[in-house]
């Protein structure tokens, strides 16, 4: 282990045969990032931006820090980082948010692979307000259609919002062309950065998108932290929607003036600990190297899709291209429950998510009720995680053919 990137992730030690593929669902934690959150709560832990005495002093400083961390890592400004408790909470405050200037003759466009947190809070706004829900088809390959994006997004699209890496399939969505097509009708454009910001170089300029979500545990952070990037002009224009302490200028018994952005957006006592915790998470990244742990990810991704792709009767669902996979490799054996998967791989230590990923309106287009068995990879897999999850993936098709 000790040249491994297996070292930095203490579960390892208390569980060396380990071979955990639910990075999609939550990433291991570095020591580093347990630390910073140890030393938190053990020599600063009290509130941000209210007291005036050193511990709280010293905690608003580190969660400043942690915002220029992140800001840095996705290309943002500081004060275009809106702390927030993870990727579902951020769509939830987009849809109610911009919801409010939504009506019937408008039209929202997701795709078909969207994951419940960026379906459910817009179908909600739909019912609500009577505007259309679209939904960018995906082709053959399992990746979107952009001629089909061309058809569904027109004049009446207010919004586009969309998964960047589907937590199901892997493919990676065509971000630059879908959001050109919708600043040709001046929506606003959202991605849901979930899956994709924990393998790909993230930067918000590029992408040139209005607003962009992801969760800090996913990104071998703690869990309860996540990010709402917003372009600072757009920031600026949102209505809050959690309203108490900290996200006001001046208050009066009949009314409030909101703080500067970010601020306005953090009401309530935030997740101090976990922002901190999440700076750590980016610095670790950064000290492994994104490039390298997309490198070592690519190529166990192959290997992986070569492996499974050897096994009788395993269905990759997903494209047959290895590189078209970003971190997620899902499966479908026919005749095997994929509760029985992850069950007879459990005895291995094998570690997958397996069933509908939030995702069961892709499932059930696909034919899939029992959903797949997901493999997903972080930067400590390796071959021989790969060829444990073989060997008692044979061993489930042997019990059960
Ligand atoms: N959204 C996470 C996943 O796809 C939990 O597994």
């Amino acid at each position: 282990m000790k040249d491994s990137l297996k070292q930095h992730f203490p579960i390892y030690t208390s569980s060396p045969d380990l071979a955990y593929f639910d990075t999609g669902a939550s990433a291991l934690k570095p020591q580093v990032v347990i630390d910073k959150i140890r030393e938190y709560y053990s020599s600063y832990g009290v509130n941000i931006h209210r007291g005036l005495y050193e511990a709280s002093d010293r905690a608003t400083t580190e969660h400043d820090n942690a915002r220029e961390i992140v800001a840095t890592f996705i290309n943002a400004e500081p004060e275009e980082i809106v702390f927030i408790y993870g990727t579902t909470h951020g769509l939830n405050m987009l849809a109610t948010s911009l919801g409010q200037e939504l009506k019937k003759g408008d039209n929202i466009v997701l795709t078909a692979w969207e994951h419940h947190a960026n379906l459910i809070p817009w179908q909600q706004i739909a019912k609500n307000t009577g505007a259309e829900l679209r939904f960018v088809d995906i082709d053959d390959d399992y990746q979107l259609d952009i001629e089909d994006a061309k058809k569904k997004i027109d004049s009446n699209t207010k919004i586009v919002s969309f998964g960047h890496v589907s937590n199901t399939l892997g493919s990676l969505a065509p971000a630059k062309e879908l959001i050109a097509l919708a600043k040709q009708v001046q929506a606003i454009t959202i991605i849901d950065a979930a899956q994709s910001i924990v393998h790909l170089k993230t930067d918000v300029k590029k992408l040139d998108v209005d607003f962009l979500v992801f969760s800090g545990h996913k990104l071998y952070g703690p869990t309860g932290i996540g990010v709402l990037y917003g372009k600072k002009e757009k920031l600026a224009q949102l209505s809050p929607v959690m309203f108490g302490g900290d996200m006001i200028l001046d208050v009066s018994y009949d009314s409030a003036e909101w703080n500067d952005v970010p601020y306005r957006f953090e009401s309530g006592t935030p997740n101090i600990a976990g922002a901190i915790g999440l700076g750590a998470a980016v610095k670790f990244i950064e000290s492994i190297g994104l490039q390298h742990i997309q490198e070592r990810e690519t190529k166990l991704t192959s290997y992986l899709i070569n492996q499974l792709s050897s096994l009788p009767n395993v269905q990759i669902i997903g494209s047959s291209n290895p590189s078209k996979h970003h971190g997620v490799i899902s499966i479908h054996i026919p005749g095997i429950h994929t509760h029985d998967i992850a069950e007879i791989l459990n005895r291995h230590n094998v570690a997958i998510r397996v069933g509908s990923h939030c995702a069961m309106p892709l499932m059930k287009k696909l034919g899939l009720p029992g959903g797949t068995a997901r493999f997903s990879v972080g930067m400590y897999n390796d071959e021989k995680d790969v060829d444990t999850a073989m060997t008692s993936l044979k061993e489930a098709i042997d019990i059960f053919k």
